[in-house]
Parts: structure tokens; sequence; C-alpha cells
């Protein structure tokens, strides 16, 4: 394992140890947005990550959700969402998890989607494949949108913008075999990549909630691209990402509503 991923891996863990220990218990909830909630759990296991980091690699730049960042420059960064899923965290469901991803000179060479409740590390270097607990992943072959089992979120502004991703879930509903909303992206991109879903899509997210899922999807052989079909960027928020098979049907439906 290349020494950028096991340490990947380590912070993970870190930051898996630090969410188990406070799972189900009563949390300090701090209030972004009105439904945008941080735990101190988030806080920890950010602040855990950082200082570990900061100590290996102390020349590294870090984006990570829950502090200021400075997206400028093209430094070798660590892109990090201390939990994603807080509201099911919060709440003592257990799909959320921490994700991780390294990007040098502008690519993002290696993620890790880890989930300490059900212990399943994702993880993805660039060229080299993408692993489930050390089992190679590959996304499903599900060619006919009916037999599509599809995965999205909804953004923290729903109830109070026009572009709520409303619109879009009612159509695939219309289309699909079935629709679900689980509340971790880095999840949803990693169990495409599973085959576990057949396609996931999402508006105004953030990098920290992409980089590393997007690797895990594309090293198992998956696709991503914005709503219009052009190649996706995470520091762009709207994400189609599929099993390739399904791609152009998914953009149809988007371009198309119900
Ligand atoms: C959220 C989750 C959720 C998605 C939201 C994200 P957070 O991240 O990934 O699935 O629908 O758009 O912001 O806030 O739990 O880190
Ligand atoms: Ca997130
Ligand atoms: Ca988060």
């Amino acid at each position: 394992m290349d020494r950028i991923l096991e340490f990947a891996v380590h912070l993970a863990f870190e930051a898996g140890r630090i969410q188990k220990s406070h799972f189900q218990q009563s949390h300090s909830i701090r209030h972004k947005g009105e439904i945008n909630i941080v735990t101190e759990v988030d806080m920890e296991c950010q602040a855990r990550i950082m200082s570990l980091i900061n100590e290996r690699f102390p020349e590294d730049l870090i984006i990570s959700e829950e502090k200021e960042n400075v997206f400028d420059g093209h430094e070798n960064r660590w892109i990090v969402d201390p939990v994603d899923g807080t509201t099911n965290y919060a709440h003592g469901y257990p799909f959320f998890c921490t994700s991780i991803a390294y990007e040098k000179e502008g690519q993002v060479i290696c993620g890790v989607v880890y989930n300490p409740i059900f212990d399943e590390l994702f993880f993805a270097e660039r060229g080299k494949g993408s692993y489930l607990n050390g089992q190679r992943l590959a996304v499903s072959r599900t060619s006919d949108m009916k037999q599509a089992l599809l995965v999205t979120g909804f953004p923290y502004d729903v109830a109070t913008s026009r572009a709520n991703n409303i619109d879009h879930f009612v159509a695939f509903l219309y289309r699909a075999q079935a629709v679900r909303r689980d509340g971790s992206a880095a999840l949803n991109l990693s169990y495409v990549a599973a085959g576990r879903f057949d396609a996931f899509w999402e508006l105004k997210l953030n990098p920290w909630d992409t980089a590393a899922g997007l690797l895990v999807l594309t090293e198992a052989g998956g696709m991503a691209t914005d709503f219009s079909g052009a190649p996706f960027d995470i520091y762009q928020g709207q994400i189609v990402a599929s099993n390739g098979v399904i791609h152009e049907g998914m953009l149809r439906v988007l371009r198309e509503g119900s």
C-alpha cells in the first residue's frame, strides 16, 4: 500500500474510533443553518485528522468542512469531511462515514471512505482500482432504468431554494425501480462503486463530499459528469455518478423532468 493511502486509512480509522465511542449518545449541536448542524464529534474528528496531517505532512494544504478554507493555489491538498452524514450521526442512525482524499497537482490520487459502524473501508488509488475491505470493486451492469436502484440527497436550503432537487426526485420516482435518500454523499458514491446502487445524483455538493468517493467510483469503472454531461469537477456542486451504462438515461431524465 502506498504511504499516502496507508496514512489516509489511518486518519479514517482514527475518526471512526472517535465516532464509535460517542455513537448513540447525546451530542452538543451547533446550527450552521436551520437544518444544517455540526456536533462536537465533527469537531473532534476534524481536530484529530488535522493534527495528524500537520505533524506528518506540514507542507500540505488541508481543506476540511468545519474550518475556514482557501481554495486557490495548486498545493498538494488533503480534502476531508470529518463526518459525512452528520444528521444521521446526531440521530444515532448508523449511516455516516469519514471521507479523505489526497489531491496532488490538481488531481485526486487517493480516496478513502470509512463507515465505522459497518466497518466498511472503501479505498482507491488512481490507476490501481478500488476496494472494499480488500475486495476489488466493480460497478453494476444494470442497463434498464426500471431495474435501477438510484440514490440522491437534498441541499440544506431545500425549503427555501427552487433548485432543491425535488423536481428531479419526482421524475426519477416515475422512471426507476426505486429511489433512496440516505444522507451521505461519500457513501452513496462508494455504494455505486460497489454495485449496490446503479446511480447517484445531487446538486450543491462540496469537494469534501465527493473527492474521495469520486475516485472510488471511477476506479471501479463508474462514470461521473455534471447534469449537462460535462466531466464532473469536485469544485462544482452538481454530480451524476453511475455505472456508465445508464448514464445517458440519467442525463435524459434530468433534462426532461417528469
Ligand atoms: C451532507 C451529506 C448528505 C447530502 C448533503 C451533504 P454532511 O454532508 O453528504 O447526504 O445530501 O448535501 O451536505 O453535512 O453530513 O457532511
Ligand atoms: Ca458532507
Ligand atoms: Ca460533514
